[in-house]
């Protein structure tokens, strides 16, 4: 049965679904989903590239981060990375590989999770990351999406540690925000997918009270003609994060805005499929082929980390933090498996489309936040160096 088959037989059988329900059937089915299937989602034989596509250096940059991190805490004989949505492992492996050669003493105290629901994804992980599976180095944990076989959106947020809580804990997600599934309301009420003369259909219901209380909140409501996203699950999950950091950081890197930028008419209405990197603003062209993703609401997520009493830095560019971090050793780590000029030049490209703001430098920015670490060391990590205005998520 195709992914629009089964979309059809649920709507027919239950009603008319929230268009949370259908992106997350079109992204996650366990069977025929955008992110389940065996398709080639990332980089140039893919849909979209992501920043470790480009190039190891977004990894390596991020290791070196990682270790500074770990240094000024005094060097903890544990330190625990889990990343989200770990897709390929590109950036896992960027990171252990780096940290096994330039970072020895880091790299013995770390152990890697890797938390990743995609069948097709995590059979990906084992192969590229197998050495440092094989040595427990990295631990990919068998997760699952319960939401789908219990209807209920979002499903599973717990975060899977692979040491005890008391280890220093750095969560990272790289573009793994903007692929969870989101409400869309306008000025008609909340969109839901419904079936009309055998054919799906847009039909508008009531919101919910908690998503118009998002919105007064954290966004600002659909205007004539307007649809504003609600990303209720990404809350969720970060109040899930922010919960369960005892002590540590969590590093997240997306596009997104602020809600100041929403109220200056910006980011209004960022739900896009891409496919073969072309982008289209309709979802419904070709369900479980095309990826759907929406921008995600930085001032949301920030509050619902420092709800939990977690400090929020400043709200950094890609630009910027990865600037900091790189210029003291002028992007060495870019630039050593360079044996000849002509694979210097390529690099300094690549690095270029990763910083400058004409590439991915601005489209993206980091939301780094801290529990249980002296304020003071987390303001001298080279990451945060740049970028001079005060929080800017608000
Ligand atoms: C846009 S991709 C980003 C991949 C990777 N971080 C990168 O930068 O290349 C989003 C990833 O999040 C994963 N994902 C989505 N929901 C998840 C969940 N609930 N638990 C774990 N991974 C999830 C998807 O399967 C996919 O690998």
């Amino acid at each position: 049965m195709s992914l629009r088959d089964q979309i059809e037989r649920e709507i027919r059988g239950c009603g008319a679904i929230p268009f949370s329900r259908y992106m997350e059937i079109c992204l996650y089915d366990p069977a025929h989903g955008y992110y389940s299937s065996n398709a080639e989602q990332f980089g140039k034989a893919g849909d979209f590239y992501t920043s470790s596509d480009v190039h190891a250096v977004f990894g390596r940059l991020l290791a070196r981060q990682f270790e500074e991190i770990w240094r000024a805490l005094n060097r903890p004989p544990q330190i625990e990375i889990v990343e989200l949505g770990p897709g390929r492992g590109l950036f896992a492996r960027d990171v252990l590989d780096w940290s096994k050669k330039k970072f020895p003493d880091f790299f013995a105290a770390l152990t890697y999770t890797l938390q990743e629901t995609s069948p097709a994804l995590r059979a990906k992980l084992q192969d590229s990351l197998c050495e440092h599976l094989a040595t427990g180095k990295a631990v990919l944990p068998a997760v699952g999406r319960r939401a789908l076989s219990s209807g209920q959106v979002g499903g599973d947020t717990e975060i899977y540690r692979g040491l005890t809580t008391e280890a220093l804990l750095l969560v990272f997600a790289n573009e793994f925000f903007d692929a969870l599934p989101v409400e869309i309301l306008s000025g008609s009420g909340k969109l839901h997918i419904g079936m009309q003369n055998n054919r799906l259909t847009e039909i508008w219901l009531p919101a919910l009270a908690e998503e118009l209380e998002f919105l007064d909140r954290y966004g600002v409501h659909p205007e004539e003609g307007e649809r504003i996203e609600v990303p209720i699950v990404a809350q969720g999950w970060m109040h899930q994060i922010a919960r369960s950091i005892t002590r540590g950081l969590l590093v997240m890197i997306d596009y997104g805005y602020t809600r100041n930028q929403q109220l200056a008419g910006r980011h209004r209405g960022t739900l896009m499929a891409y496919r073969h990197h072309s982008a289209s603003p309709d979802p419904y062209q070709a369900p479980g082929e095309q990826d759907l993703t929406a921008h995600v609401n930085f001032t949301a997520l920030a509050s619902a980390c420092e709800s939990a009493a977690m400090r929020c830095e400043k709200l950094l560019t890609q630009s910027q933090f990865l600037m900091g971090i790189g210029e003291k050793n002028q992007f060495a780590d870019a630039f050593e498996d360079c044996r000849v000029p002509q694979e210097r030049a390529k690099v300094a490209l690549q690095l270029k489309h990763l910083v400058t703001p004409e590439g991915m430098g601005e489209k993206f920015q980091v939301l780094l936040a801290s529990r249980a670490i002296d304020s003071n060391i987390v303001a001298t990590l080279s990451g945060l160096s740049f970028g001079s205005e005060s929080w800017t998520a608000k």
